[in-house]
């Protein structure tokens, strides 16, 4: 199988990663690469492999006694995303516990006036970068007043989470440099959140941060290493991406005018564009998996500690379960992707992003009469795991 020559970090397919996908899911869906990772591009076996609980993240919990694991830094907590049960759902119900619909529906009239006057100002310019001055900002600001971080510091958290999610591939894909400046910026981060944390039990305030230093479950709290590590990955996992699901989306629809036109003619179909965005072109295109104990898959031997790929982006559009799986079709249903993951991780802000890709989505297409592309070059972000442009030229004019 080596004549393959598929790398899913490869920069040659930042573009267009979708041949690549569909030629290796037609060719060797269970795919050893030449670094010795699994590769999975079938829908059926991706899902299989979130829900089977000899796959994780072989957290220290389950194996400490093995130093080739990944654990955290003295005195640091992991993210729980990088976590397995029973620690993985010990945090997670303590943040279900802060994390409601209730505290996002009761976001919605601020986030919708946050929009309006975004794309006010886009519009007034006419040409616009939509990805730094709508894209990036919007999510930000969001879980920004989320978490209750003030205004005055807002500009200075959402640099340091750029880095970080530049920050995501693998550790081969960075420079010595580019890893100094992550975890310079994780460290700015903590430092930040620490002193956030500490205000907010001297205060208290009507905010997530609030309510998770609350959080108690069967006698259970997170403890401070937790906390911290929970606010940097609720603001890092939630940002980068809806940037990329906004972006992305845009994008889509500017390639499929057709799809633009549906979504005009008929604003019933929003909340299943934003579905068709995700699966058709979704922000984190890979995931990985840690082998936990020797198993078969597919006719191949998994062995413990081997790592496995997950490519969303390829499973998204598995033919065996989306018809027509290329063509971008903003009233597709069902549509079962896996964007936002399965089994015990999938996605703490689905609603949250759900709810900011259709109010944004609804406002551009509201506000701006035409959307246009004001240039034909698209260049990627230099990030596999996290798929978007780094910019998005646009002309739009006032409806
Ligand atoms: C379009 C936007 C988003 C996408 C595509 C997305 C996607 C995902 C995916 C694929 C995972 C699972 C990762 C894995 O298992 O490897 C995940 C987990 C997570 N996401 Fe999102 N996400 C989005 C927005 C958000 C937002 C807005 C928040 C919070 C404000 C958020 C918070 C989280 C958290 C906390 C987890 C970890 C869940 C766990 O491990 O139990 N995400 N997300």
């Amino acid at each position: 199988m080596t004549e393959i020559d598929f790398d899913p970090f490869d920069a040659a397919h930042r573009a267009d990663p979708y041949p690549y996908y569909r030629r290796l899911r037609e060719t060797a869906p269970v795919w050893r690469s030449p670094r010795g990772a699994w590769v999975l591009t079938r829908y059926h076996d991706c899902t299989q492999v979130f829900r089977d609980p000899r796959f994780g993240h072989g957290s220290r919990q389950r194996l400490l006694d093995d130093s080739k694991w990944r654990r955290p830094a003295p005195g640091k907590a992991m993210p729980f995303i990088l976590l397995d049960p029973p620690e993985h759902t010990r945090q997670r119900s303590l943040v279900n516990k802060a994390f409601t619909p209730r505290r996002v529906q009761r976001l919605e009239p601020w986030i919708r006036r946050l929009i309006d006057s975004m794309l006010e100002e886009a519009v007034e310019r006419g040409e616009v970068d939509l990805v730094e001055t709508f894209a990036h900002p919007l999510p930000a600001t969001v879980i920004s007043e989320l978490l209750g971080v003030p205004v005055r510091d807002r500009e200075m958290v959402r640099e340091w989470s750029r880095v970080i999610a530049r920050g995501v591939d693998p550790d081969y894909q960075h420079s010595p440099e580019q890893k100094e400046e992550r975890n310079r910026a994780l460290a700015a981060f903590d430092g930040y959140f620490r002193e956030l944390v500490a205000d907010r039990r001297r205060t208290g305030g009507d905010d997530l941060l609030t309510e998770l230093i609350a959080a108690r479950d069967n006698g259970s709290a997170l403890s401070e290493g937790e906390l911290l590590a929970t606010c940097t990955m609720i603001y890092v996992a939630g940002h980068e991406t809806t940037t990329d699901l906004l972006s992305n989306g845009t994008l889509a629809l500017l390639r499929n005018p057709g799809e633009l036109k549906r979504l005009r003619d008929d604003p019933g179909l929003f909340t299943s564009a934003v579905e068709e965005f995700l699966r058709y072109d979704p922000p984190t295109q890979l995931t990985r998996r840690t082998v936990l104990s020797d198993l078969t898959l597919d006719g191949h031997e998994f062995r413990r500690g081997e790592q496995v790929v997950l490519v969303r982006g390829a499973a998204n559009r598995d033919p065996e379960v989306f018809p027509d799986p290329d063509r971008l079709d903003v009233g597709r249903s069902p549509n079962r992707h896996i964007a936002f993951d399965g089994g015990p991780h999938f996605c703490l802000g689905a609603g949250l992003a759900r709810l900011e890709g259709r109010l944004a989505f609804e406002a551009l297409v509201s506000k701006a009469r035409t959307i246009e592309a004001a240039t034909d070059s698209i260049a990627y972000k230099d990030n596999l795991t996290i798929r978007g442009p780094k910019e998005l030229l646009v002309r739009l004019t006032r409806a």
